[in-house]
């Protein structure tokens, strides 16, 4: 029995085939879901074009987070094209590397603006531009991404981290507002992937190594060991479950050592 058949899902944050956004919507796809997709510029548009291809999206739609009338029109595309929408997987973020590497004290008030803007803020705002397709569904699942530096202090996270920490709390509100609504807001923590977002932290591999030795379950992460948590919380499944953070980290988060 495919988990996701007849449901349809708005999937951001595909930037190549590294991308986590990319191996969750191979998944929702398997599973039965027809999917759309947004880029975040046409340089990405031509990148993604190709890959997406075998998925045979609904549409796509250009959407840069930090702009309103984008975000409009990404929950007004998706109203005229399906009429309803099922899942929506929030899998995007961007803090500026200055305030990503230096000194988190010396931390500017524009980077975190921004950071927050990009990668929290977004998730509120998106919510509510696609709630009347939620609605017309009688509720949906909104899935995002988050990692254990919204937690602790990881020294190569900072800034990140903040904007992660400030993304969850935000979806434990989201879950409360909408929960009348039953559109359910849960998170998934993942442990360090090598991704192109990943490649802009510094010593990225060696938090990838540190995590290694630690992790209960061995082996390096990839973005394919997050995607089965993502169908089963798009799915019914998870009916019950919402305002969660489920830690797809092969252990990590729950040792010191
Ligand atoms: N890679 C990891 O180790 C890891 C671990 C935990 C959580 N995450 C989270 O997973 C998500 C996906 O990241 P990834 O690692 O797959 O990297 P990625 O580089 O493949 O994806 C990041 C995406 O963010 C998009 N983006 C950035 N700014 C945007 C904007 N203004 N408007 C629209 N889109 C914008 C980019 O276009 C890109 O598609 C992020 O939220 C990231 O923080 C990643």
């Amino acid at each position: 029995m495919k988990l996701l058949e007849g449901k349809k899902a708005l999937i951001t944050g595909v930037a190549n085939e590294y991308s986590i956004a990319y191996a969750i919507a191979k998944a929702l796809f398997e599973h039965g879901a027809e999917l759309a997709f947004t880029y975040q510029s046409e340089r990405l548009k031509e990148k993604i074009s190709g890959l997406i291809e075998p998925f045979k999206p609904a549409f796509i739609a250009e959407l840069d987070v930090s702009k309103d009338e984008d975000i409009a029109r990404a929950g007004q595309k998706t109203l005229t094209a399906w009429g309803r929408l099922d899942i929506f997987l929030h899998c995007l973020a961007f803090t500026p590397k200055e305030d990503l590497h230096g000194d988190f004290y010396k931390t500017s008030r524009q980077g975190f603006a921004l950071s927050n803007d990009i990668s929290s803020y977004s998730l509120i705002a998106l919510s509510n531009a696609l709630l009347p397709a939620f609605e017309a569904a009688g509720g949906g699942s909104i899935i995002y991404m988050t990692y254990i530096g919204g937690e602790y202090a990881i020294s190569t996270y900072r800034l990140a981290g903040v904007s992660k920490a400030a993304l969850e709390i935000s979806s434990k509100y989201l879950a409360q507002s909408l929960g009348g609504k039953n559109i359910r807001v849960n998170g998934i923590s993942a442990g360090p992937i090598k991704t192109l977002a990943a490649r802009g932290i510094r010593n990225f591999s060696d938090l990838q190594h540190q995590a290694e030795l630690f992790m209960p379950l061995r082996g390096e992460m990839t973005a394919a060991d997050v995607s089965g948590t993502a169908v089963y919380l798009a799915s019914d499944l998870s009916r019950a479950v919402t305002g969660e953070v489920i830690h797809v980290d092969k252990g990590f988060h729950c040792v010191r050592g």
